[in-house]
């Protein structure tokens, strides 16, 4: 089949790709001159494993195409829209201008027989206003989002735990428990593969593939900061929250995933996604039903505030002129975006402070100097060299697996803070350091 995938990042991009390597045609637009020159080359212009290897192969193909101009569109009959929805700059609600733009670029080249696919985050109730818009052109709009982690996005685009698409309510039929609607037949064929693989499909209006998104991210978000509110407990009675964490997550209705404490969750997604959805709920009237976000909003940025204290309280009470390394960077390990990084965030924090920080990651100092271009970042190796406190951020692999001792023999003073409860705090102490974790003994 012949599809345009709108907008180019960390969803858009390894769509397109991913697409091309089950087979169809795509173009994949960009309003970024500079991302869609990296992806015409066959470069991925972000970090994500597998992603190389599937642009290389997929642009070889001949079948994978990029432009800057929307007009690039007109060529394919199914258009998905992966645009990113920000967190407006002045509210907690979702920026909607990039959504809007696809659809507006999109209009005019559209006509009867044609799909197009909305994957981006939005809040409900926006498939039905610009479904309204497509059809007037004899197109139909199905919604369809997309719940890839960075990180594992390839993986989780080709191989997906379940498939949604909405439709509009008013053409969904259903017969002998088949469920049709104008657009299903071209979804099921784009995503054959997967379906063939077993992965479960959900039929369902608009109104839910939309909320189904945003419930998931607003449920996930919730359970990290349900651990973290127990690391707080944790930390004031004596208890051990990773201990609690397996212990509770062995009852097979809580389950282990998304139960570590730590310094809390960050990214492109998380955070906005329940503040919009909160705001969402506001407009609607029922902004108690989802007050309970507020809350897991504050317990995961009082994470932030805590490991800042924290590492003031273990250098004495002041941290000026302290050296201090931060261990990652990015949102989260295999990832190289700092968007509302947790661990940025804290070494930031302790660099406003007047604390002599030198951060350092494997894959994210550039966008990290982007963002903070005041932040000194380093190798790890200079990172540690005489820092006076080590705090672990992001859970790299290359961290987890750090040796007590042969660190203990570059720092100043064997001190760390292990933000993300992934060290063996018996084998730091062991090797003469002062251990600290999340709400842990
Ligand atoms: C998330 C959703 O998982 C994905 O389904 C959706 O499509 C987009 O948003 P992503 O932002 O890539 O994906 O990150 P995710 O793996 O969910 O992690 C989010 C944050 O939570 C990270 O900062 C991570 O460090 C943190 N986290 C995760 C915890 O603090 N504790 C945990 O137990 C798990």
């Amino acid at each position: 089949m012949k599809l345009s995938v709108i907008g180019c990042g960390y969803l858009g991009a390894v769509h397109a790709a991913s697409m091309t390597s089950l087979g169809h045609e795509v173009i994949g637009i960009d309003v970024d001159p500079l991302k869609i020159e990296a992806l015409a080359a066959g470069r991925a212009p972000f970090f994500e494993p597998g992603l190389p290897e599937l642009l290389t192969a997929a642009t070889a193909t001949g079948r994978l195409r990029f432009s800057t101009d929307p007009a690039a569109a007109a060529e394919a009959r199914v258009h998905f829209i992966a645009v990113g929805t920000p967190q407006l700059s002045d509210a907690p609600g979702a920026d909607l201008a990039y959504v809007n733009a696809a659809v507006d670029g999109l209009l005019p080249l559209l006509g009867p027989g044609h799909l197009v696919v909305g994957k981006s985050t939005v809040p409900v109730g926006t498939a039905e206003a610009l479904a309204e818009r497509i059809r007037a052109t004899g197109a139909e709009l199905a919604w369809n989002p997309e719940f890839l982690r960075e990180g594992f996005a390839v993986q989780d685009t080709l191989h997906p735990d379940r498939i949604v698409y909405g439709f509009a309510s008013e053409l969904i039929t259903r017969d002998a428990g088949e469920v049709s609607a104008p657009g299903r037949e071209i979804l099921d064929k784009i995503y054959a593969e997967a379906i063939a693989e077993g992965a479960p499909v959900v039929v369902t209006d608009f109104a839910t593939a939309e909320l189904v998104k945003v419930a998931a991210n607003a449920f996930l978000a919730t359970k990290i900061s349900f651990i973290n509110a127990m690391a707080e407990i944790a930390d004031a009675t004596g208890a051990d929250v990773s201990d609690l964490a397996d212990a509770i997550g062995h009852d097979n209705r809580i389950g282990r995933r998304f139960l570590n404490a730590g310094l809390g969750f960050g990214g492109g997604c998380l955070p906005k996604d329940i503040r919009a959805f909160g705001a969402r709920a506001e407009e609607l009237g029922l902004g108690d039903s989802l007050g309970f976000l507020r809350e897991v909003d504050q317990i995961n940025l009082r994470r932030r505030e805590h490991v800042v204290d924290l590492a003031a309280e273990l250098l004495g009470g002041d941290v000026r002129g302290r050296r201090i390394a931060v261990l990652g960077l990015s949102f989260k390990p295999q990832s190289d975006d700092v968007r509302d990084s947790p661990s940025l965030d804290v070494a930031m924090r302790l660099h406003e402070r007047g604390a002599n920080v030198i951060a350092t990651d494997p894959q994210a100092i550039k966008n990290a100097q982007l963002r903070a271009p005041g932040l000194p970042c380093d190798a790890l190796e200079n990172a540690v060299e005489g820092a006076e406190l080590v705090i672990l951020g992001t859970e790299w692999t290359e961290y987890r697996e750090l040796d007590p001792r042969a660190l203990g023999a570059r720092v100043a003073t064997p001190r760390i803070i292990d933000a993300r409860n992934v060290l063996d705090p018996a084998a730091w102490s062991g090797a003469g350091w002062e251990y600290r974790g999340m709400g842990r003994r």
